[in-house]
């Protein structure tokens, strides 16, 4: 093994069994020089690591004591006793583990790491809907900056949107900023969409809606890039595929699926499941993470469709954030206060 040193050979080791098909041997043995170091830190900095399922498979089999999709993320970050919550993940998750933790330092290993959903909605536009629509609940997708939370009744993910709008009791929601998750849900429900900026001279009131998703035009950058004619292709070729879809796709895609779920849920259906091959249709880092657990399956997927801002978080900043205690997240108060309502009223739904 040359140059991985004795004490950081059993990182080695861990990692070399699990990422061997994937990634070369040279490559590995970097990566876990950088494990090692961030794993030894962690420890002697009282710090935790959570790491999003999209993560690149050399920092998500190696650093994070928690993996998961956003929900089961969310939930790690209000039971953690760490001094420390270090987010591989984009900075609306980091964010929300600070609003949860107003004590705690909370880290994001990369500046930016945004995320086209959280970025289509501003606080102002939803006062302006809430203003437009008195009354109405407002469902915001987790996918969303603070200071929109802090103008939401109830926040969900992809794991339990239709569970939380279905808790409200209500035939019509205000739900942002996802429109291809409020085509989803609708279509779940039975219900019908309803894009106020396609109307801006309000045609149509209060009174008019009923089993109405009132949604937003935004929409993530990766998975707005499938298509029902990838799907029809890879079935052409493979007409045995389960073809696994995130929430977040269009709904003409969804439609074509056999599962639709968050992260969490696509990678527990591969695990549950046998098939010839399994079409993921979500952002393609996860593919790797899932044939590194399970060699024995097939995974399909289209590696032009990687999350950009996911991709930002590296083993090298993740290192440079423990070591020099970056990027730390903050929230002012009163928006910290308001937004931590809408999120625990979701855990409590769950
Ligand atoms: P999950 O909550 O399903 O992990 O989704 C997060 C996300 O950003 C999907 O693009
Ligand atoms: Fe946002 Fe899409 Fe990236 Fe998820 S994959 S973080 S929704 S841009």
């Amino acid at each position: 093994m040359g140059i991985i040193a004795p004490n950081e050979e059993s990182t080695y080791r861990g990692m070399h069994e699990v990422l061997k098909n994937l990634i070369p041997d040279f490559e590995i043995q970097e990566k876990a020089k950088l494990a090692y170091r961030i794993n030894r830190l962690k420890k002697e900095k009282n710090a935790v690591i959570l790491g999003h399922n999209y993560m690149e498979a050399a920092l998500y089999h190696s650093v994070p004591d928690f993996t998961g999709d956003s929900l089961a993320l969310c939930q790690q970050a209000a039971t953690t006793d760490a001094d420390i919550i270090v987010f591989c993940g984009v900075r609306f998750m980091a964010e929300s583990a600070k609003i949860l933790n107003p004590g705690k330092t909370v880290l994001l290993p990369a500046v930016k790491a945004g995320c086209s959903l959280a970025a289509a909605i501003t606080a102002d536009d939803v006062r302006a809907l809430k203003k437009r629509f008195p009354g109405v609940p407002v469902v915001t997708y987790i996918n969303s900056y603070a200071d929109v939370k802090a103008e939401t009744d109830v926040c969900c993910t992809s794991a339990n949107a239709v569970k939380v709008i279905e808790s409200l009791k209500t035939d019509t929601v205000i739900f942002l900023p996802d429109e291809f998750m409020a085509g989803n849900i609708a279509a779940e429900l039975g219900w019908s969409t309803y894009f106020p900026q396609d109307d801006p001279e309000g045609t149509r009131q209060p009174a008019d809606l009923g089993n109405t998703i009132i949604s937003w035009h935004g929409s993530c950058e990766v998975h707005e890039l499938f298509t029902p004619e990838d799907v029809a292709s890879v079935r052409k070729q493979f007409p045995e595929v389960a073809v696994l879809a995130h929430p977040e796709c269009k709904p003409e895609v969804v439609r074509e699926s056999d599962f639709v779920g968050s992260t969490k849920g696509i990678i527990d259906y591969v695990d549950a499941n046998h098939a010839p091959e399994f079409l993921l249709l979500t952002e393609c880092a996860m593919g790797d993470n899932i044939i590194a657990g399970h060699p024995d399956k097939n995974i399909l997927r289209l590696c032009s469709h990687r999350c950009p801002h996911m991709a930002e978080i590296t083993l090298e900043d993740t290192l440079d954030a423990l070591e020099n205690t970056r990027y730390e997240i903050t929230v002012p108060e009163d928006i910290r206060l308001r937004a931590l309502g809408s999120i625990e009223r979701m855990l409590e739904i769950v």
